[in-house]
């Protein structure tokens, strides 16, 4: 692998007195300098670095926000209408947290289609890609517990319907988890508590879980649109100047759309409802989540009562589990066949610009996410019922059946020798098509 020069700064006097102490300049300078990085990445690469930097953001306005919230159920509505009002430049803080947290799940459900579609998941990767889901649960947790803290309808009755949804475990261990997740036998001021407590300490686990995640990065290097791995030193560039650059370029672009929502739109993303103070007595008409979890809550909805839980009951005669914990289950479980992903696809080839029948099922799988999130957004009556339960076959379909096969059945397109190969060779053909 390529040795690239190293920074100038690292010669100077206090830089190499502190580093032979303890080599963290050094360390900077072989992860984020030197580093040797595929010459072909280009802008889906953008979204891991841009990641990182709205969690930096999340954290800052959060800890400002913290400042002035107060995590009581008589206090809590109240002290974020004056973080609005009177505290200086508190409605600026707040929506960048608000849109940030939007901004945060944009970016990282891009950064996951783009490791789906170029096959970032397969070997050596795997344990990345598992951080990567930890990662995602980890942001849901948070992100969840967030909406509940300003204590408006929406906050309630979401922490309602989504906390009895482990009501459904059997055997009495659903009603446990439930009281301790409340803190008592309604959602009330020990919830609020909690949920404060551990969306303030997730994000920092969340960190933890980031740090992890590239550092297997780091351990093979990124992959690349081809999928193919680095041969040498004309295969890769270091990471500065010209990834740091293309990152730069990218947030600044993000930047302009994030304060276009944030001067122009703060509400764009958010629920009137949750404008009303919570009130326990009157349950809002539609209790819909934030738009980042419509899909998996169509999930949950989508599974009929005379599906896995009556087909059971009828078949064996008892009730091993009902309807509503086959839609905890699947939407669980939506989740959980990510982490399978590595050893569901046994394609040879990575990169599915290689693999034409794969894109095709590619698109139709994002399709398939968005008609998730339209049918969760919904009621769940009418024709949305049927739309969702298509859909929902549709998604395990995809990561079950259809990725296992086409990685038998499909035959790729000849990859490329290298990834420098069809740049110097002027763009003609590849040694492979060449052979054909
Ligand atoms: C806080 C959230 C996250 C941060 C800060 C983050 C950060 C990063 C960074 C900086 C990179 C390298 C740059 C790039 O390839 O874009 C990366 C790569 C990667 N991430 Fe993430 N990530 C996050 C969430 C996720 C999630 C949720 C997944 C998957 C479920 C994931 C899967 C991957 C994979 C597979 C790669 C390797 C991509 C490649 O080399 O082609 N990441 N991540």
């Amino acid at each position: 692998m390529a040795q690239f020069s190293k920074p100038a700064w690292l010669e100077n006097p206090l830089v190499r007195w502190v580093d032979h102490r303890l080599p963290v300049f050094s360390f900077m300078s072989h992860e984020l300098y030197e580093y040797p990085t595929p010459r072909n990445l280009n802008y889906w690469w953008n979204f891991g670095s841009l990641a990182g930097i709205i969690l930096v953001i999340m954290i800052v306005s959060g800890i400002t926000l913290a400042m002035h919230y107060v995590p009581h159920t008589d206090y809590a509505f109240d002290s974020v209408e004056r973080i609005m009002r009177d505290v200086n430049y508190g409605w600026l803080i707040r929506y960048i947290h608000m849109n940030g947290a939007s901004a945060f799940f944009v970016v990282v459900y891009i950064h996951i289609f783009r490791g789906m579609y170029f096959g970032s998941y397969k070997a050596p990767r795997e344990l990345l890609w598992i951080l990567g889901v930890v990662i995602l649960l980890l942001m849901m947790a948070t992100a969840f517990m967030g909406y509940v803290l300003p204590w408006g309808q929406m906050s309630f009755w979401g922490a309602t319907v989504i906390t009895n949804l482990f009501s459904a475990i059997p055997w009495g261990i659903g009603d446990w988890m439930v009281t301790l997740l409340w803190g008592g036998f309604a959602v009330d001021n020990p919830t609020l508590n909690r949920f404060y407590s551990l969306h303030y300490l997730l994000p920092f686990v969340l960190v933890g879980v980031v740090v992890l995640h590239i550092w297997a990065l780091h351990v093979h290097g990124s992959n690349n649109p081809v999928g193919i791995d680095t041969k040498g030193d004309q295969d890769v560039i270091p990471f500065h100047p010209y990834y740091t650059i293309k990152d730069t370029f990218g947030l600044g672009v993000f930047l302009i759309v994030f304060a276009g929502f944030i001067f122009f739109a703060p509400n764009f993303f958010g629920e009137p409802d949750n404008y009303i103070p919570a009130n326990p007595l009157a349950t809002p008409p539609h209790i819909v989540p934030e738009w980042y979890f419509l899909p998996f809550y169509a999930i949950l909805r989508a599974v009929p009562d005379n599906f896995i839980g009556g087909w059971v009951t009828n078949w064996m005669g008892f009730v091993i589990f009902d309807a509503k914990l086959a839609g905890v289950l699947a939407m669980f479980g939506s989740i959980g066949v990510l982490f399978l992903l590595p050893w569901l696809d046994r394609s040879p080839v990575r990169s599915s610009r290689f693999r034409p029948l794969f894109r095709q099922f590619f698109w139709l799988f994002v399709i398939d996410c968005a008609v998730l999130g339209w049918v969760g957004a919904n009621p769940a009556e009418g024709y949305f019922v049927l739309i969702g339960r298509i859909a929902t076959a549709f998604y395990f379909l995809y990561f079950l059946v259809i990725i296992p096969l086409l990685g038998i059945l499909e035959k790729p397109r000849p990859v490329p020798a290298s990834i420098s190969e069809p740049v110097l060779g002027g763009g003609a053909a590849t040694a492979a098509e060449r052979a054909q």
